[in-house]
Parts: C-alpha cells; structure tokens; sequence
C-alpha cells in the first residue's frame, strides 16, 4: 500500500461548463462535461485531501464521500463560491469551462420569436482564476487549464502569467482524444519556472493521477 501524500492539505476544484440565463428556459452554455475535474476531484480525495469541488450543471456523481460539493449554475455563482473557499485552502484548480460572457440582462418572460433577426447584449464574467490570482499567498498554490488550436504553448504561458498560475495545463484541441466530450485527454504542463513537462495521451483518471503528481510536488516546495 502506499501512503497518502496530501492528507491535511485542503483544495479546490472548479469543473463543468457555466450557464448564463438568456430568459427562463433559455442560456449560453459550453460543451465541457466536467469529467477532467471531477476526476481530479477524486484523485486529490483519494490522497486524502480535503475536497471542496465547485461544479457547474453537469451530469456527473462523485464516488468518494468525502469531497465537499457545491452545485452552482453561473459563472457569477461560481465565482462568489471560490471566493468564500479560496483563502482556506492550500491549493486551487481551476478546471471549469467558464463562459466569458453573459447576457446583459436576463428577461423575465420567455423571448418570444419576433423578427428575423434578434440581438443579445453581452457582458464579459469576472476572470476567476485571474481574481484567485491577485489573492493568492506565498503558501497557497494556483494551477490552470488552457484549451487551445493554435500558438498552444505561447498562449498558455500567456495564461500562466495574467492569472498568476504557478502551472498551467495545456490541451490542444490538434490532439486526437483530448478535449470536450471524451474520456481521454493529452497534456503538457507549463510551470512557471519555464519547466515544460509533456504527458501521452491517457484515460481522464490517469491524467488527473499525472496532474495530482505535480500539484504534490510543487506543494511540497512551498
Ligand atoms: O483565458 P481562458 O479562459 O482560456 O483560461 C482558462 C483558465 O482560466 C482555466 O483554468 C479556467 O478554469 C479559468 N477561467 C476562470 N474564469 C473565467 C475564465 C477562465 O476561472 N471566467
């Protein structure tokens, strides 16, 4: 057997898609499935951390009883949950699809179809990854994801330094098997001491296993 190597270390997770209202039966959504996070969420509980896991609507059920959900809907929700948890925990992963935008206002009754073309005003969400970044302490550590098509590493730096990530966790969509939808994914991660780590293409669980690895090991420099 081996030892737990994260027991007494709280972390966060954020995973799944974000969904802003358009009115009452209608919103801006995202296809992530949150499976990556929920898998890391798992990962972490199993070395025993202390899982607080903030999940948008998605479809999935967690098996380790220990992991602290919090079911939220909008990137705003979601934000305000990260919030509230990030200054106890001892680390952060921010593994959701948030939306960027969301619709100015929100219709009270359902949008009726008018003429042939409508218009939605948009409002950019707060950054929440970027906003854990300004909190963030020399003792609490801040990893993120990145989805990419192209200049994948140029802009996943990029990433690393405006939201104050110590690593970031690059998926290009040029891979087959990585990204929304599968079980599989392929990763290179980038710290930001320039170390450039690249991982074969893997089962979303082992993935995490990879990912929760190197959260140990740069919590363990801290
Ligand atoms: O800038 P981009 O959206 O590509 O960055 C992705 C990273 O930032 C992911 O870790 C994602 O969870 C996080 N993010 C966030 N809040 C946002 C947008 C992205 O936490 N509004």
């Amino acid at each position: 057997h081996s030892k737990k190597k994260l027991l007494n270390k709280k972390v966060l997770v954020t995973a799944g898609p974000t969904y802003e209202k358009i009115d009452p039966v209608r919103f801006i959504g995202n296809y992530s499935s949150g499976k990556m996070g929920f898998a890391l969420a798992e990962k972490l509980a199993e070395q025993g951390a202390q899982v607080v896991l903030v999940a948008g609507p998605v479809s999935l059920k967690l098996a380790h009883p220990s992991i602290q959900r919090i079911d939220v809907q909008s990137a705003s929700e979601m934000h305000e949950a990260c919030l509230q948890h990030f200054p106890q925990m001892d680390a952060a992963v921010m593994c959701a699809a948030v939306a960027d935008y969301r619709p100015k206002k929100i219709a009270s009754q359902k949008i009726k179809r008018q003429a042939r073309e409508m218009f939605i005003d948009l409002e950019a969400t707060a950054d929440i990854a970027a906003s854990l970044g300004k909190l963030k302490t020399n003792s609490q550590l801040l990893v993120g994801f990145a989805l990419e098509t192209n200049d994948e590493a140029q802009n996943a730096l990029g990433k690393l330094q405006k939201k104050n990530l110590d690593f970031i966790v690059l998926n290009s969509l040029q891979d087959q098997g990585a990204g929304f939808g599968v079980d599989t994914n392929k990763i290179t991660i980038l710290s930001k001491d320039n170390n450039v780590q690249l991982f074969e293409l893997k089962h979303k669980t082992e993935v995490a296993a990879d990912i929760v690895e190197k959260l140990t090991q740069e919590l363990a420099k801290l």
